[in-house]
């Protein structure tokens, strides 16, 4: 199967009540691990790529290795998409690239400012006459605390998506999504430790009453797991008090109205305790493909475990 976008991906996920992983990439080996633990639970997916991914891989090198997962899993439904897209020209150069989804990330623009740009994306994006297909997009309406290299909101300035809002952004834009702020945060450092971590559920529920049918997304949702957090600083890495999302909230965020949940994350934890358990087991090693090999391999296990026992979506394809 080609490259698809995530219209029916969505609307079965909604109705069925599971979520669909969308998973950051950003090299070769991260590529491969999601799309082979996707293959072989015959679980729909959502390859994302930042901003930095785009520059990290030159754009075309990203691309071309998912055109080759595609090629590899020809049977897998697979999302190509623009994660954090910040503007108007990113979204464009990215569907004009192929995507076949983008997000546009007004969320620290003003209110109208937000509906304006990403009604822009929707009319560009939603084209098909001038396109020649459909591609979805994704928009984004209150703030998430926490912090990552493009996206920088003080904790103090969290701040939960407001329901009548979300309402009104949807119908004015005709977004085919929307990611919500309702406690997730970017990053590995999710809380502080004492703090219990705690996902409004309520306001998930209420904006889901406002817009039946509607495609919710989670972003900063991944739960930092604790095993390769030990790793990590076992062998000779430092990431005191990271935490992240308890499965179970996420669990429970599927089966309401969420179809999309963003990882990366968990991704990067378990790719860096492969390579510095491996590094610190055979320190005579210095072939690549020894250390990035367990890497990937720790990566498609953590895919797996979030479509098996997290997202639902496993035999979904
Ligand atoms: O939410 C964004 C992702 O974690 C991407 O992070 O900008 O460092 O690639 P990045
Ligand atoms: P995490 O940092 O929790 O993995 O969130 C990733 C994300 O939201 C990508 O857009
Ligand atoms: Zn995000």
């Amino acid at each position: 199967m080609s490259l698809v976008n995530s219209k029916e991906m969505f609307k079965k996920a909604y109705e069925e009540g599971y979520a669909i992983g969308a998973f950051n990439v950003n090299n070769m080996e991260i590529v491969q691990a999601i799309t082979e633990a996707a293959a072989e639970l015959h679980s729909p997916v959502i390859l994302q790529c930042s901003s930095g991914a785009r520059k990290y891989t030159y754009g075309k090198y990203l691309i071309k290795m998912v055109e080759a997962a595609c090629e590899m899993h020809p049977e897998l439904p697979i999302v190509l998409h623009l994660d954090h897209g910040a503007n108007f020209e990113i979204c464009k150069a990215c569907i004009d690239d192929g995507f076949t989804s983008v997000m546009i990330d007004g969320s620290a623009l003003p209110f109208e400012e937000n509906v304006r740009v990403t009604k822009m994306v929707c009319d560009y994006a939603h084209d098909v006459k001038a396109r020649g297909r459909y591609i979805t997009v994704e928009g984004e309406l209150g703030k998430l605390a926490g912090i990552e290299d493009d996206v920088k909101v003080a904790d103090e300035d969290a701040q939960f998506t407001n329901p009548n809002e979300a309402e009104e952004f949807v119908k004015r834009t005709g977004v085919d999504s929307l990611a919500i702020a309702i406690g997730t945060s970017h990053g590995a450092y999710k809380f502080k430790p004492g703090q219990k971590p705690r996902l409004r559920i309520d306001i998930l529920d209420e904006i889901a009453k406002r817009l039946p049918g509607f495609p919710i997304v989670l972003h900063g949702a991944s739960s930092v797991p604790q095993e390769y957090v030990k790793i990590i600083n076992e062998h000779g890495g430092m990431m005191p008090d990271a935490i992240g999302i308890p499965e179970e909230q996420l669990k429970e965020a599927s089966k309401h109205a969420v179809c999309k949940i963003n990882v990366d994350s968990d991704l990067r934890i378990a790719l860096t305790a492969g390579i510095r358990l491996h590094l610190d087991e055979h320190p005579d090693h210095f072939d690549p493909r020894q250390y990035l090999g367990d890497a990937r391999e720790n990566v498609k296990q953590v895919v797996a475990h979030k479509i098996k026992d997290v997202f639902g979506s496993e035999n979904k394809a």
